[in-house]
């Protein structure tokens, strides 16, 4: 997938450590609390904001624990490198009352990201995860489960342009996955659930998994809440 000029959907993220530049770039590698009761998330922003523009971010092959919204907006020029996985917390009331509006359907985020010549990889081995068995127990629960307002998207990239996301996974997301919606070629919703794409261009997607099968609930978004319906994709995109 490559090129969308408009692409609505669902996912995401976060940083900070100074570290000796990679390649000229500053680097920042983001420190891991190590335990979910400590939130990643400050950590992840300030790395972003030391190393978001005109230089690198790098998560390590551990797990961040993401535990409020992040809105990262600034990035210019700026390498991602995600070697571990992003945890997102399961404290449901806290994300219905904090998740980020996204300006479409009521509807809200986790994680903003937007800038410009943004490359976010994960090398085959990055993970967002969304914690999603916990939403899709708690909202099979709910009278209204459709859209639910407050209920998050993983990660929304909102204003990106000239970037690239490769070698990622998503997996369990709170809500959707990619929502893509071409509004040039008319092409109506395609429905990948887990990311949002909105006001972005040149924003290349490959070697993305995107897997929203729970561990002890199925994937829902529909009332009744038919876990078949839609169907929750899962295997590779490209
Ligand atoms: C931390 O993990 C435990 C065990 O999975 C869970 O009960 C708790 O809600 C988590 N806390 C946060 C802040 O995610
Ligand atoms: C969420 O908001 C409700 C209503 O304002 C409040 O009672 C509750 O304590 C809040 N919970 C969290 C975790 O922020
Ligand atoms: C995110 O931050 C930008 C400024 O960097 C602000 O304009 C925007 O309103 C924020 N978005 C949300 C959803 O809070
Ligand atoms: C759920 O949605 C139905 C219409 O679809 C509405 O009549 C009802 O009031 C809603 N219930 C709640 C709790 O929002
Ligand atoms: C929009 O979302 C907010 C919370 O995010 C909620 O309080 C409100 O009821 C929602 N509006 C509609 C029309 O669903
Ligand atoms: C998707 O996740 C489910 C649940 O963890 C797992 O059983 C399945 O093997 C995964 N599929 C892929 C293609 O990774």
């Amino acid at each position: 997938m490559r090129f969308f000029q408009i692409i609505i959907a669902c996912a995401f993220i976060s940083s900070a450590q100074a570290a000796p530049s990679s390649g000229g770039r500053r680097t920042c590698v983001v420190p891991a609390s190590g335990t979910n009761q400590t939130d990643d998330a400050p950590a992840i922003l300030k790395a972003f904001k030391k190393c978001g523009k005109g230089g690198r971010v790098v998560f390590e092959d551990k797990t961040y624990y993401v535990n409020s919204a992040l809105n990262i907006t600034w990035l210019e020029d700026v390498e991602i490198d995600v070697y571990g996985t992003l945890l997102w917390s399961t404290d449901i009331q806290y994300w219905l009352n904090n998740s980020l509006p996204v300006g479409y359907q009521n509807q809200s985020t986790a994680l903003v990201l937007g800038g410009n010549k943004v490359t976010l990889d994960g090398h085959g081995q990055g993970i967002f995860n969304g914690n999603g068995d916990f939403w899709y127990r708690w909202i099979s629960q709910q009278e209204n489960s459709s859209n639910y307002p407050g209920r998050p998207h993983a990660v929304t990239f909102n204003g990106l342009t000239n970037s690239i996301v490769r070698g990622l996974t998503f997996l369990r997301s709170q809500m959707w996955c990619v929502v893509k919606f071409d509004v040039r070629a008319n092409m109506g919703t395609n429905f990948i659930r887990t990311m949002s794409i909105i006001y972005s261009h040149h924003v290349e997607l490959s070697h993305i998994l995107v897997n929203n099968t729970g561990n002890f609930v199925d994937s829902c978004n529909v009332r009744p809440c038919v876990t078949k319906n839609p169907p929750c994709r899962k295997g590779f995109y490209k």
